[in-house]
Formats: C-alpha cells, sequence, structure tokens
C-alpha cells in the first residue's frame, strides 16, 4: 500500500469515471481520497455522484464566461494578473500552424479567464494530483504550469476514449466506429501543452465484432475506462514512495 494521495477532479457531464474512482477510493483498491469535483458545466450528474459521497464541489460555467468574452470582448484588466500572452502561446501546442492569430489569441484569453476561477477554487485544497475524468474543455499552458509547479513533474491525468495517438479530439469512439477498426480503447495519459499528446500511463482494449453499433462500442470501451482509471491513480500514488 502507498501512502493516500490527494486526488481533484474536473468533470462535464455525467462522471461515471469519477464514480469509479470514488468506488476505488472507498473501498480502498487505491491509495487515495477525492478532494474536490469541479465542472464546467453547471447541474450535471457528477456534481450529484460527488455531493452523494460527501466530495467539495464548484462550478465554472465556461460557456457563460466565453459568450461573455465573444460579446463583450476582453479588455486586459479581465486577463488573470501574471497571465503573459506571449509566453502561452510560445508554449501552446493547440494550434494547427496557419490558425488565425486573432482566434489563437482569443482562444488563450477566455480560457485563461476561466482557468483563473478554477486555480481559485483549487488553491483551497491541498492536491497531488489533478483527474479530468470527462473534462471536455482543453486547457492551455497558463493553467498547466500552475499544477505542474515541480519541473518534469506531471501532475494532470486525462482519460481519453481511444487508443492515442489515434484518434485525438472529442469523439474517439465515434472515430473509431466511423473509421471501421477491429479494436477499440481508452488511454489515461498526462496533459501537456498539446491535445491528447502527454505521456501514456495506461491504455485498455477491446474487440470491436462487425455487428457492434456506436453505441455498444461506448459501451464496452466505458466499462474498460472504469478499470483503467483507478488502476492509473494507484501507479501514480505508487510512484510518489
Ligand atoms: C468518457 O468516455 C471519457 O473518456 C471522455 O468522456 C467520457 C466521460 O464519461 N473524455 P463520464 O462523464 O465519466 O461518464
Amino acid at each position: 500500500m502507498a501512502k493516500k494521495i490527494n486526488v481533484g477532479a474536473l468533470i462535464s457531464g455525467g462522471g461515471t469515471n469519477l464514480q469509479a474512482i470514488i468506488d476505488a477510493a472507498l473501498e480502498n483498491s487505491i491509495d487515495a481520497k477525492i478532494v474536490f469535483t469541479g465542472s464546467d458545466n453547471p447541474g450535471v450528474k457528477g456534481l450529484e455522484r460527488a455531493q452523494k459521497a460527501n466530495i467539495d464541489t464548484f462550478v465554472v460555467d465556461y460557456s457563460k464566461i466565453i459568450k461573455s468574452c465573444k460579446k463583450e470582448g476582453i479588455n486586459e484588466v479581465d486577463l488573470p494578473k501574471d497571465f503573459n500572452l506571449e509566453e502561452i502561446e510560445s508554449k501552446q501546442k493547440l494550434f494547427a500552424p496557419g490558425a488565425s492569430q486573432e482566434q489563437i489569441d482569443f482562444f488563450l484569453k477566455s480560457r485563461a479567464i476561466a482557468e483563473k476561477q478554477l486555480l481559485d477554487k483549487i488553491v483551497a485544497y491541498e492536491m497531488d494530483l489533478l483527474v479530468l475524468a470527462g473534462f471536455m474543455r482543453v486547457l492551455t499552458p497558463y493553467f498547466i504550469d500552475r499544477i505542474n509547479i515541480e519541473p518534469e513533474k506531471y501532475r494532470i491525468m486525462n482519460i481519453h476514449p481511444a487508443l492515442l495517438p489515434s484518434f485525438p479530439g472529442t469523439d474517439g469512439y465515434g472515430d473509431t466506429f466511423a473509421y471501421g477498426c477491429k479494436i477499440g480503447g481508452c488511454t489515461v495519459h498526462y496533459i501537456d501543452y498539446g491535445e491528447d499528446t502527454g505521456p501514456i500511463i495506461g491504455q485498455k482494449a477491446f474487440e470491436i465484432e462487425d455487428h457492434d453499433t456506436l453505441d455498444d462500442i461506448k459501451k464496452k470501451g466505458l466499462e474498460k475506462e472504469w478499470e483503467l482509471y483507478p488502476q492509473c491513480i494507484q501507479k501514480f500514488a505508487e510512484s510518489l514512495e
């Protein structure tokens, strides 16, 4: 057994992965305690799951923030005091070469405004690891650097619904199905400055039968995710010893 680590979770939706982690922690099959659950989306089932388990919750309403940035425009005074656009721009690997500068600037600035609100909530907790459990927002270097405070030590994990590096992006199972793959899977990886590009911690695969529908693939995949995520958290806990 390793020393118990404090884990923060970010979600956007139903939170079945969060539930798997909560259950594993309660059953002591992982050496972890979930200290908070944050969502970018108010009123989602995952928040209820956390509250039921007596875990603190908070919401940073990304849609509202982004809408207001679009409507009102972004003033320098709205940005976090320690935000440095040039630095964040030089680190990020989210945009392909040729993307419009205006689009990049708006994305990084509006996300930093939301990320600062997340950080203001997270700072209240002692946290060893942050897990993204169906958190459907891309994190920028502004946020990542404020969590990964020790050089070379990743502290943010994500679960992705495909066998990376195949099918990055938001619809891993959909892309696996559309391509006609005969094997699907899920990946837990660390977050770096790209989208779904960080070092892989663990993967699980499943077979896809000719008659499987997209729903069948999602079902098979989620069942693998619920096994994989707690295992990867435990691997992290043991790596700290
Ligand atoms: C999972 O398939 C995860 O891989 C993806 O979003 C889904 C979240 O499901 N990123 P849940 O909210 O954990 O039920």
